[in-house]
This record gives C-alpha cells, sequence and structure tokens, in this order.
C-alpha cells in the first residue's frame, strides 16, 4: 500500500466463515471468495487463497494443507486469518490503488472479547490506523435495505456459515440480539454423520455442501434425490449411494429446530412496544442460509410471522458495509476503541 498516497479509499470486509467480501468505496464488491487459504507445512508459503485454494479441499497433496483460518465465526487459525486477508488486500490494492486505507469490519455479535481483539489485531498488524466495527446483524440489514433507522422494530436473522444471528433493531441500534454457533457448516456435519452412520459412507465437505444445497429442504418432501460418491467405511473402496431430500431433511431437522428456537426466544425477550412491529413488517432472513429451500416457510409457520428473504442474501453484510464505507459521518460512530 502506498502510504505517500494521498487519495486513500475506505475499504470495507466483511470476514466470514465462507466468504471473505471485499468493498471498496466507489466501487462496490471488488472480491467475494472463499475464505479458504492452501499453505505448503513445511515452508508455510501460500500456494492458493479464495477460489483457488477451495479447489484443492479434500485433494490437497500430503505437504500441502488447505485451511479455513475461520470456525463458528471465530478465528481459528490466527496466522492462516492474516495471511488470506494481507493477500486480498494486496489484490485489491494492486487494481485500486487504495493508498493508506480507512478499515470497516464486521464483527459477530456471538464472539467474545478475545475474538474480537484477535480479528482487530489482524489488521492493526497490517499497519492500518483507523479501523471500524460494525455488527453483522447490522450490516445486514443495511445492505438488506431495511430502514434501521426508523423507530419501528425490525427483525433480521443472518443465517452463515458458522453463525446464525438474529437481531431486533430500532432508531439505529440493537434492542434485543442472540447467536447461535449453529449455521450452515453444521448443516454439512450432520449430512456427513448421517450418511456415516446410515450407509456407512464417509463423504467430503464439499459433497455434504453440495447434497443440502440441491436437495437440502427445510420441510420434509418427497420425490428428489441424489447420487453421491464416498469411501465404504467396511471395504475402505469407493462406493455411491442415492440419498433422497426426506433423508436429509431428517439429518438437519434438529439443527433447523436449533435455530428456529433461539429466534423464537429473541422475540420473548423483545420489548412488547416492538412486538406489534416485528409482526407487520415480518422477519427477514440474509446470509447463505436464507436459501435453504423452505426455511422461509418453515421459520414462518412455527413463529406465525412472515418471513423474507432479503435479495442478494449471501451479498447483504457486504452491501451494508459497502454504504457505511460511503459515509463518514456514519463511520465515526463505528470506531474501533482502543484495547477492543
Ligand atoms: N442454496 C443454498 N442452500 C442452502 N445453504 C446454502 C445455499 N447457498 C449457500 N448456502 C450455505 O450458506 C453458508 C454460507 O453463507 P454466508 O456466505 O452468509 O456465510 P459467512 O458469512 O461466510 O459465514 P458467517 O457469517 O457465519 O461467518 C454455507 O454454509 C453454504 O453452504
Ligand atoms: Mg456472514
Amino acid at each position: 500500500m502506498g502510504f505517500l498516497n494521498f487519495n486513500s479509499k475506505n475499504i470495507g470486509i466483511d470476514l466470514g466463515t465462507a466468504s471473505i467480501l471485499v468493498v471498496v468505496e466507489d466501487k462496490g464488491i471488488c472480491i467475494n471468495e472463499p475464505s479458504i487459504i492452501a499453505v505448503e507445512k513445511k515452508t508455510n508459503k501460500i500456494v492458493a487463497v479464495g477460489n483457488d485454494a477451495k479447489e484443492t479441499i479434500g485433494k490437497t497433496p500430503q505437504k500441502i494443507e488447505a485451511l479455513r483460518p475461520l470456525q463458528h465465526a471465530g478465528i481459528a487459525d490466527l496466522k492462516a486469518t492474516e495471511m488470506i486477508v494481507k493477500n486480498i488486500i494486496k489484490r485489491i490494492d494492486e487494481n485500486e490503488n487504495i493508498g493508506n486505507p480507512k478499515i470497516v469490519i464486521n464483527l459477530h455479535i456471538g464472539m467474545t472479547e478475545l475474538e474480537k481483539i484477535a480479528v482487530l489485531k489482524v489488521i492493526k498488524d497490517m499497519g492500518i490506523k483507523e479501523v471500524y466495527v460494525i455488527d453483522e446483524p447490522i450490516a445486514a440489514a443495511l445492505g438488506a435495505n431495511i430502514d434501521i433507522f426508523s423507530s419501528e422494530g425490525k427483525m433480521i436473522v443472518d443465517l452463515g456459515a458458522g453463525t446464525t444471528e438474529t437481531a431486533i433493531i430500532s432508531l439505529g441500534k440493537i434492542v434485543a440480539c442472540d447467536s447461535l454457533r449453529i449455521a450452515g457448516d453444521d448443516l454439512d456435519e450432520c449430512i456427513i454423520e448421517y450418511i456415516k452412520k446410515n450407509f456407512n459412507l464417509e463423504i467430503g465437505k464439499n459433497a455434504a455442501e453440495k447434497i443440502k444445497i440441491e436437495i437440502g429442504y427445510a420441510k420434509p418432501i418427497v420425490g428428489k434425490n441424489i447420487k453421491i460418491k464416498g469411501r465404504d467405511l467396511q471395504t475402505g473402496l469407493p462406493k455411491e449411494i442415492t440419498i433422497n431430500a426426506l433423508q436429509v431433511n431428517e439429518a438437519i431437522r434438529n439443527a433447523l429446530d436449533s435455530i428456529i428456537e433461539m429466534l423464537r426466544n429473541t422475540i420473548d425477550r423483545t420489548p412488547p412496544e416492538l412486538i406489534d412491529n416485528i409482526y407487520n413488517s415480518g422477519i427477514v432472513l440474509t446470509g447463505g442460509g436464507a436459501c435453504l429451500k423452505d426455511f422461509d416457510e418453515l421459520i414462518g409457520q412455527r413463529l406465525g410471522i412472515k418471513v423474507y428473504i432479503a435479495n442478494r442474501p449471501t451479498e447483504c453484510t457486504a452491501l451494508g458495509i459497502g454504504k457505511i464505507i460511503q459515509d463518514e459521518k456514519k463511520m465515526k460512530d463505528l470506531k474501533a476503541k482502543k484495547g477492543m
């Protein structure tokens, strides 16, 4: 980054468990890639980042390791997080000449103070002097075009890969919120476990995600199935099985119930004067999990409230951060506190 460059551009980062998105002032979303890094074990040299690194998962030769630096929306591997963020900012700088930028980054509401400090340390260690933080549900709500500054309470649910977060927002502030470290990654794990138990077959994370995306339904449905290859746990040989949507629903049902229970508890804790607003305006879903088929309907039925899926759900957080970086006045309120 050119530190004598006076045309600094503000940058926003949505540091997600599954994807990292970067927004640049006046440009919009410039990067949207998997939060994965492949490194050579012996030298710690980066072999691939993002899209290229995802391809290596489960196929890496022994001397190369594919890392997902974030797990359950917290930093699982500090060094790898630093490498991925540095690599991505460097790529942006090569294309956009961002100077010495101010950076706005989302923090998950369920993060511990230590996890928040770790995220900020990664950014500050890159020599970035001004760091601003925004709670993910606020960013997601802004990106979903919800009028968060109105006095009417609005309810948002961000269904990510590592965490599910919900917030009731009024006058730009979170009035009630909760988070659960059960989200998209856990649905994949449930599918892996189900197939292991019922088919004696070991499948990888990418295969489980594919099953979820193609025939994962939040409600039991019949008539859909998919063929999937894995390793037979008895013989150790490759084997193909067919799994149907009813079975996938059975695999993920408990995890979905836990998410809905958390939403119910949050509504229970909402001040009564805002409850009416939520019943009128409904619940808005963002994040990749919002695309799980019929999940909006299931939530709506169980809670008795209308549920809407935001446009471009996986990009809402980044789009919301994008609105913030265009507005220096709003950024001031979000300045990261010392020691945070
Ligand atoms: N069509 C789909 N059906 C079901 N799940 C989906 C679909 N598309 C994406 N997902 C899931 O959404 C999750 C990724 O969502 P998102 O990009 O919002 O996560 P993230 O922001 O990286 O994670 P987090 O906010 O928890 O750190 C993954 O688990 C992915 O499998
Ligand atoms: Mg997210």
